[in-house]
């Protein structure tokens, strides 16, 4: 039995709770969260506290889930495994590449312990197998990729946590907070992008920093070129769509399926796991990856997350928010 304990309780913090409540190998030992109003978010009978510091010192703890604003994921991170304790910290990875870079050392610096990072997408059923066809190459190279994200996010969503707005506790605006997961699997699927040409706007309107809107065409190390587009600007928050051109067959993944397109028809192969009523388009699989990594922390060979793995989303918003900045193409580093 793991003890864990949740840092951040706000609105991703019910995925976490619930992940651990329905997991029979953790113990949810403490929450924490600097709004004292939120501690009845917790199960009674959980120690709760209003610094994490003291949490880490008072608490035997195993893992922490970081469920923080962006700019708190790696000091956080970095006190819980300098306590020696194990994190499962919520994406993005970091507000920067300088910030990722630490991330990435701070997890090969210590390896007594483990971090994991959520970018639960890629354990989607519909991504998995899409995945699979690809590194089985039975239908060829990669020809081309695209990944959209029509969202929606009302004016409310920024004023109620102000810190979603602002470059400097947020990193960005659409692409750090709603689309890195697309971001993540363009990369996941069709491997490391190079270089790219991208522009952000916003287009809700509302009092913010950030950006609400990109658009990025996007250069492969193979050569394949690929578009990204993202929108927190929609009337409503529709699926996400990757489609995935090979040598030998189109395949889309739209509504949590995997599809095949043969002869323009749109045949099903795989379908999600997937949440319904008002957040149906958080992607469901936080439980999955939390599950599998708690068995890597029980000693199991199994993969999940590494912080080195959710480097290349950070590396590709800073390369986008650079090439919008200076209007040309920039080397992906
Ligand atoms: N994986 C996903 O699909 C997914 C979906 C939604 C959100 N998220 C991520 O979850 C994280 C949190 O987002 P959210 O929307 O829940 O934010 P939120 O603002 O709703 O919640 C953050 C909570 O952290 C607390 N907090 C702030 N500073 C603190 C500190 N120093 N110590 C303890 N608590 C502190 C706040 O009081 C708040 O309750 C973000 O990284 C976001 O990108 C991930």
């Amino acid at each position: 039995m793991k003890r864990a304990a949740v840092i951040g309780l706000g609105d991703i913090s019910f995925i976490h709770l619930g992940a651990i409540e329905r997991n029979e190998h953790i113990e949810l030992t403490a929450v924490c969260d600097i709004d004292e109003a939120v501690c009845g978010r917790a199960p009674a009978g959980v120690a709760f506290y209003t610094d994490y510091a003291e949490m880490l010192a008072r608490e035997q703890l195993d893992c922490v889930h970081v469920c923080l604003p962006h700019y708190l994921h790696y000091p956080v991170s970095r006190d819980a495994v300098l306590a020696g304790v194990n994190v499962f910290c919520e994406k993005p990875l970091a507000v920067s590449a300088e910030e990722a870079a630490a991330f990435v050392s701070l997890e090969r610096d210590h390896p007594e312990v483990r971090i994991g990072i959520d970018l639960q997408n890629r354990l989607n059923e519909s991504t998995e197998e899409l995945k699979r066809i690809i590194d089985a190459g039975e239908r060829g190279c990669v020809v081309g990729i695209r990944g959209s994200v029509p969202w929606y996010r009302p004016e409310s969503y920024y004023t109620t946590k102000p810190w979603r707005g602002a470059w400097a506790t947020a990193g960005s605006g659409t692409m750090m907070n709603q689309s890195i997961h697309t971001l993540d699997l363009l990369q996941f699927l069709a491997g490391p992008v190079v270089r790219l040409r991208g522009s952000m706007s916003q287009l809700c309107g509302y009092d913010i920093e950030v950006e609400d809107t990109v658009i990025c065409s996007l250069e492969f190390a193979s050569g394949v070129r690929g578009l990204f587009e993202a929108t927190n600007a929609n009337f409503k928050n529709e699926s996400v769509q990757i489609s995935v051109e090979l040598e030998g067959g189109m395949f889309i993944i739209h509504d949590n399926r995997l599809f095949e397109v043969v002869d323009g028809t749109e045949v099903p192969l795989v379908e999600d796991a997937k949440f319904t009523g008002e957040k149906f388009y958080y992607g469901a699989s936080s439980e999955k990856l939390i599950a599998k990594f708690y068995r890597a922390l029980e000693g199991e060979n199994v993969p999940y997350v590494h912080a080195s793995d959710a480097e290349a989303s950070i590396h590709l918003i800073e390369a986008i928010k650079e090439s919008s900045t200076f209007g040309r193409a920039v080397e992906v580093r």
